[in-house]
């Protein structure tokens, strides 16, 4: 009886505790801003303030009004006359590396390099004001360790939507090809499969160990050794299994497509998204806009290639893919654009050096956007193609509290986007150029 006594009265001591911790009041912030772009309606509103409890926003209004109703115990942090924004969405990165040398990069680098690397680029990407990131391809599950450790708060970095490695044909552009038969990676957990079983496998074996989208490889392509940049390399019987089981784990698919007919195919067989879409013809742009297919053109990165690979190392035949592909992929993001098709932001980060993401806004506005369109490309389109339309994209009541400022009006100046100086992810603090507050620690 004794026992059961001290017992019980422990199990209430614990629920108590519990209760305590629970009901412990999350600390208040208002970050008060002199412009606040409205992602969901499209219009940039003056001297707001947003209340930021825990890691989500509670409120946002009239700066007036909310100091005259400020909750108790609130912080102000006053970033001035900046523009206040949501932080913003990468669509299409590969966070866990960066390419130094082509053969160094393949023949003395393991997973274990990768891995060790990884968290200088997810903090780059943060820093950028990137707090929500579409990984899409990482071999070895590297993504996903680092997604948990971003989770957990071990690392400082965006929040990550993972895909393990991206599913490929042999001989496809996830292949390593071009090399001698004899040459094998031991032991590397890659993405390769053929048929409609192994495809099927693949995607419950990716989703197994934490994939949270699916990336498959519909065509050729560029930083590749195969002959072709945009053949089909996967059958729509497959793409359709990719698809199909990814569905039944709640998951979408994303398919890098360069070429009009695999693009086609990959829209038809059901994808979330086709990423580069670089030689999409008027079918296809139909095709796309009548399944709400979003778009996600990587149109910054073939600068960078074509001035930095050659010097890599990179063999000539993958330079000469790259000319194929650049400016007729801008000039199609401009008739994707005009017809209507969604379009999501999205850099192919990792091909060129992460914490650049920002630079593609320039290019989305010189080929056809608005300032607007551009931003909300990367905001509220990015979070709908994520499925995460009600967390993150607008700074809204409900939102994460992520957000990012900058001191100047970026409508007028998109570039003012690659330069962000202030960063809340999940209301911390991660970057502040702009006020005396302190940024989150990591020690
Ligand atoms: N990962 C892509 C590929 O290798 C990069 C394409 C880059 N070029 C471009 N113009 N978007 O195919």
């Amino acid at each position: 009886m004794k026992l059961r006594a001290t017992l019980a009265l422990l199990g209430l001591t614990f629920a108590a505790t519990l209760f305590a911790a629970d009901s412990a009041p999350k600390s208040v912030t208002v970050i008060k801003a002199a412009h606040f772009v409205d992602t969901a309606a499209g219009k940039v509103l003056n001297d707001q303030a947003v209340v930021v409890e825990g890691d989500h926003v509670v409120s946002v209004g009239a700066a007036a009004d909310v100091m005259k109703n400020l909750p108790t115990g609130a912080k102000v942090v006053d970033l001035g006359n900046v523009t206040l924004l949501p932080g913003f969405i990468d669509c299409h990165t590969h966070v866990t590396g960066q390419p130094e040398n082509f053969y160094e990069d393949i023949f003395r680098k393991s997973p274990i390099d990768e891995a060790t690397t990884s968290h200088i680029y997810a903090q780059r990407t943060l820093n950028a004001g990137f707090t929500t990131i579409r990984n899409v391809g990482a071999g070895n599950y590297v993504d996903f360790a680092l997604k948990r450790a971003i989770d957990k708060g071990t690392l400082p970095g965006p929040r990550i939507l993972a895909s393990g490695p991206s599913l490929s044909a042999t001989g496809g552009h996830g292949d390593l090809n071009g090399m001698s038969p004899y040459i094998r990676f031991e032991g590397e957990i890659g993405g390769i499969a053929n048929g409609v079983e192994e495809v099927r496998k693949k995607v419950r074996e990716n989703i197994k160990y934490g994939a949270d989208v699916i990336k498959i490889l519909a065509t050729a392509g560029v930083l590749s050794e195969e002959e072709s940049v945009g053949a089909p390399q996967y059958t729509i019987e497959e793409m359709k299994a990719a698809v199909d089981e990814a569905a039944v784990w709640g998951k979408k698919v994303a398919a890098h497509a360069h070429g009009a007919l695999g693009i086609k195919m990959a829209i038809l067989a059901g994808v979330a998204s086709v990423e580069h879409a670089s030689f999409i013809d008027e079918e296809g742009i139909k095709l796309a806009i009548v399944h709400g297919t979003y778009l996600v053109p990587d149109i910054y990165n073939d600068d960078y290639i074509l001035a930095e690979y050659s010097k890599m190392g990179y063999p000539d035949k993958i330079i000469a893919k790259e000319k194929l592909v650049g400016r007729i992929q801008r000039e199609n993001f401009t008739k994707a654009l005009k017809a209507g098709a969604k379009i999501a932001y999205g850099t192919d980060s990792g091909v060129y050096p992460h914490g650049w993401n920002g630079k593609q806004f320039f290019h989305m506005v010189k080929w056809g956007m608005t300032p607007m369109q551009a931003i909300q490309s990367a905001t509220t389109s990015a979070a709908d193609l994520l499925g995460w339309q009600t967390k993150v994209g607008q700074i809204a009541p409900g939102f994460f509290a992520d957000m990012v400022a900058v001191k100047g009006d970026p409508l007028s100046d998109i570039t003012m986007l690659e330069h962000v100086d202030f960063v809340m992810k999940g209301g911390e603090i991660y970057k502040n150029k702009l006020t005396a507050d302190a940024v989150k620690q990591f020690e």
